[in-house]
């Protein structure tokens, strides 16, 4: 805000809120704002029907309420104040909400939250060391449950129940992909059943305290073939080479490096689609990712996916993914369940 001549800034992202106060909103909700004013001082405004919630969890803010049926946006200009340069959150804050209140020159605060959020603190890093505790719980556990003839969307009902019953919350619908639909890295889970012979990705992840865990697990139906073994070990190999390239201080694109050199070496550097990895916290993805050719440099504190993969149209995909804490002297593994290819009973 200073260096930008800001004298308010305009928080509206939920996660953004929570990092900031302590009080988490529910993301659906009516018009939420944490107001800063240049003389420090910050103001939270919410529904009414929050009021009560907020002044308990919210720290070092003033709460204040609009009741249903007034002007949520007349609360939210007496908490803005005069101001000729207001910063909001870009990536979140909607045109409409902006018109809102007429605002005259807005600038963005997105870059500064983003690399405050990146860099998590001891209690943000234990919530994340939980969350990735209580997937690897699910893990073990959707393995040894699994048999041919069950669908996708079955697999990963199941999965998310089995988050649930952790007591954490999905940090993101849980995927299911069998045969070759795990070489589409994003497509949810469908009406087809497993059978023999079959690979099954699954990509999931605990909310624990707001902050989330994401892993991706490979398996298959029945015994694995040449090429299913071979291709795992080369995702392992890369997914290995990346952890060993990661400390503060190293340069995020070296990381994504290590990974695609490994995969190239293989044979397969044509069918590694994606970014080794992104980052991890009250989103399930923010900074910094690990991108290929990216000049950011990893700092301690930050915690970043690490899921390189091969897909193979017609045929499947293998991903495998851990989430890591950056440290000075190297990576450290949060998700720590079986990364071999798991043997499903075929019949
Ligand atoms: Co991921």
């Amino acid at each position: 805000m200073a260096g930008a001549g800001a004298g308010s800034a305009w928080i509206s992202d939920p996660a953004s809120i929570f990092y900031l106060t302590g009080f988490l909103a529910n993301p659906h909700e009516r018009l939420m704002a944490l107001v800063v004013r240049g003389e420090g001082e910050a103001v939270l405004v919410v529904p009414d029907l929050e009021r009560e919630n907020a002044q308990a969890r919210a720290h070092q803010v003033r709460v204040v309420s609009w009741r249903d049926g007034a002007d949520p946006y007349r609360a939210l200009l007496d908490a803005l104040g005069d101001t000729d340069v207001l910063a909001v959150e870009k990536e979140h804050l909607t045109l409409s909400r902006l018109e809102g209140i007429e605002a005259g020159r807005v600038v963005d605060a997105s870059p500064a939250l983003r690399s405050f959020r990146a860099v998590k603190e001891p209690p943000e890093l234990e919530s994340l060391a939980e969350a990735a505790r209580l997937t690897d719980r699910v893990t073990e556990a959707i393995l040894a449950e699994l048999g041919a003839g069950v669908s996708e969307r079955e697999v990963a009902t199941r999965l998310a129940a089995l988050i649930h019953q952790t007591g954490a919350s999905l940090a993101f619908p849980p995927l299911a992909q069998s045969g070759p639909n795990s070489a589409l890295p994003h497509l949810g889970p469908s009406e087809r059943r497993l059978a023999a012979g079959d690979l099954l990705l699954l990509d999931f992840g605990a909310r624990h305290q707001g902050y989330n865990a994401d892993t991706t697990r490979m398996a298959v139906v029945g015994r694995p073939d040449g090429e299913q073994r071979k291709v795992h070990q080369a995702v392992l190999d890369a997914h290995d080479r990346a952890i060993e390239a990661i400390r503060a201080g190293v340069i995020a694109g070296d990381v994504d490096a290590a990974a695609r050199q490994s995969l190239e070496r293989a044979g397969y550097g044509e069918r590694f689609i994606h970014r080794t990895g992104h980052g991890l916290g009250l989103d399930s993805h923010e900074l910094p990712n690990l991108d290929p050719g990216s000049t950011v440099r990893l700092e301690a504190g930050n915690v970043v996916t690490v899921e390189p993969g091969v897909y193979i149209p017609g045929w499947g995909g293998v991903r495998i993914e851990d989430d890591v804490v950056v440290e000075a002297g190297g990576a450290r593994t949060l998700t720590a369940a079986d990364r071999g290819l798991m043997v499903i009973a075929a019949g």
